[in-house]
């Protein structure tokens, strides 16, 4: 008798995952920026800083970012003769490294219309206050000021208004009876990098869906 083995299907290969780019913009000192870097050698991680955009020069930022290897662009709003042509620039800027999520992490600008058109939808930020509340550039000095017990960090989707988009994340940090403006930032930006590496972690593995004001991960 004999047998003769019959060639089987030949089984799929596992699909090989692709890596979630990651751009992150900049005005100051990179902490934030930090920590993503420092996440994102770990391929569990699931994204990588392609590429950081500042809208000023010199910061630390940059630095950190070249010290990791990472390519940077500078477009700052006073090379440019008005703000639509810098947001031009700028999301031409940023679209160089081809992203799938865009991190504002300490960006002092606010983006426009043509950032938003191709970015929006995809681009998170980071704000030192439980928003609604405190939003703008002064969101621990202003939660200070009022007197709140608990204040905290959110991330948020970017839309067109003043860190108004959808939350994506929040976390609290009780407020000290004896805080100034900068140990209480200090504590809330240990938070606060924990909970955007771990956001924009599970955006990259398990995506992030916005319908109206609700965002969800995964
Ligand atoms: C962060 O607290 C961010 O939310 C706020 O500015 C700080 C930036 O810190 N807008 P760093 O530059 O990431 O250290």
């Amino acid at each position: 008798m004999t047998s003769s083995a019959q060639p089987g299907p030949v089984p799929p290969s596992p699909p090989v995952a692709r890596t979630h780019r990651l751009v992150v913009l900049v005005s100051g000192a990179g902490s934030n920026l930090a920590a993503l870097l420092d996440a994102h050698t770990d391929p569990a991680f699931g994204a990588r800083v392609v590429g950081v955009v500042a809208d000023r020069p010199g910061i630390a930022a940059l630095d950190r970012a070249r010290d990791a290897g990472v390519p940077t662009a500078v477009v700052a709003l006073r090379d440019f003769p008005d703000r639509t042509t810098w947001d031009h620039a700028l999301t031409e800027a940023v679209g160089v490294f081809s992203p799938d999520t865009v991190v504002l992490a300490g960006f002092m600008k606010l983006v426009g219309a043509s950032f938003l058109g191709r970015f929006g939808g995809r681009t998170v930020n980071t704000h030192p206050a439980l928003l609604p509340s405190f939003p703008g550039a002064h969101g621990v000095r202003d939660a200070l000021a009022y007197g709140v017990k608990v204040s905290g960090c959110s991330v948020i989707v970017v839309d067109d208004g003043v860190d108004a988009g959808p939350v994506v994340a929040q976390e609290s940090v009780p407020v000290a009876d004896d805080d100034d403006e900068e140990t209480l930032h200090e504590r809330i930006k240990v938070v606060e990098r924990r909970l955007l590496v771990d956001v924009v972690g599970r955006i990259a593995r398990d995506g992030l869906t916005v319908e109206g004001r609700r965002a969800r991960l995964g």
